[in-house]
């Protein structure tokens, strides 16, 4: 674990056959909120940490970007440790957690709105993560300019604690360039392209100060 940001804590499982990692954050705002509720192992190690920094505190919101077992696995640990958590996800996801049984309370969220709740304004965008290329969302903290990307901006490589620098425009052009399909390209660059964050970070890979 790491104080990546302020106040922004990473927690890495690193998987040295693919040269790849998996990032949670816990950002210790008040309320706090965990971006991505991590694998069910990342979870079991990680829990009595994150109680730990947040002391006093209770865990507000879980902010799942899709369903896949990094986003979302831990979600079921989570609530029964929370109980009154709040899980923030797309509507798709929003269904799928319902039909996996999840009964705790979710907060479905569509492109461009905001949530606005002590510290943090958080605003959502759209886009198409890599199940099937349907609607994940990716979640920017206005008041502190930190962006959580889930798999948008992802890259191999060991990350964990590192940070490298850039600027928000040659992100934008790189990830909707590469990674996103041509028609879905334009709407995403020209979302991304209406805020400013400071603080990328990644859901795998190296996080980004701009
Ligand atoms: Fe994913
Ligand atoms: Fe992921």
């Amino acid at each position: 674990m790491k104080e990546i940001y302020k106040n922004l804590y990473q927690f890495t499982l690193y998987i040295p056959n693919m040269d790849f990692t998996i990032h949670q954050y816990l950002y210790k705002s008040n309320p706090s909120i965990l971006f991505a509720a991590g694998t069910v192992q990342q979870i079991n190690i990680n829990m009595a940490e994150i109680k730990n920094i947040l002391g006093e505190r209770k865990l507000k919101y879980i902010f799942v970007s899709h369903m896949e077992s990094d986003e979302a696995g831990g979600v079921f640990l989570l609530k029964n440790e929370f109980p009154d958590v709040n899980i923030i996800c797309g509507q798709l996801s929003a269904r799928e957690l319902f039909g996996f049984g999840y009964d705790g309370k979710i907060l479905p969220m569509n492109n461009d709105e905001y949530l606005n709740d002590g510290e943090l304004k958080l605003k959502f965008i759209n886009y198409p993560s890599e199940v099937h290329l349907q609607n994940g969302l990716i979640c920017f903290e206005e008041n502190s300019g930190i962006l959580y990307t889930s798999d948008l901006m992802l890259k191999f490589g060991n990350g964990e604690g590192k940070i490298i620098n850039s600027n928000w425009h040659d992100e934008i052009k790189n990830v909707c360039d590469n990674r996103i399909p041509v028609e879905r390209a334009k709407i995403l660059s020209e979302s991304l392209s209406k805020i400013n964050p400071k603080f990328i970070a990644v859901g795998h890979g190296f996080c980004v100060k701009l």
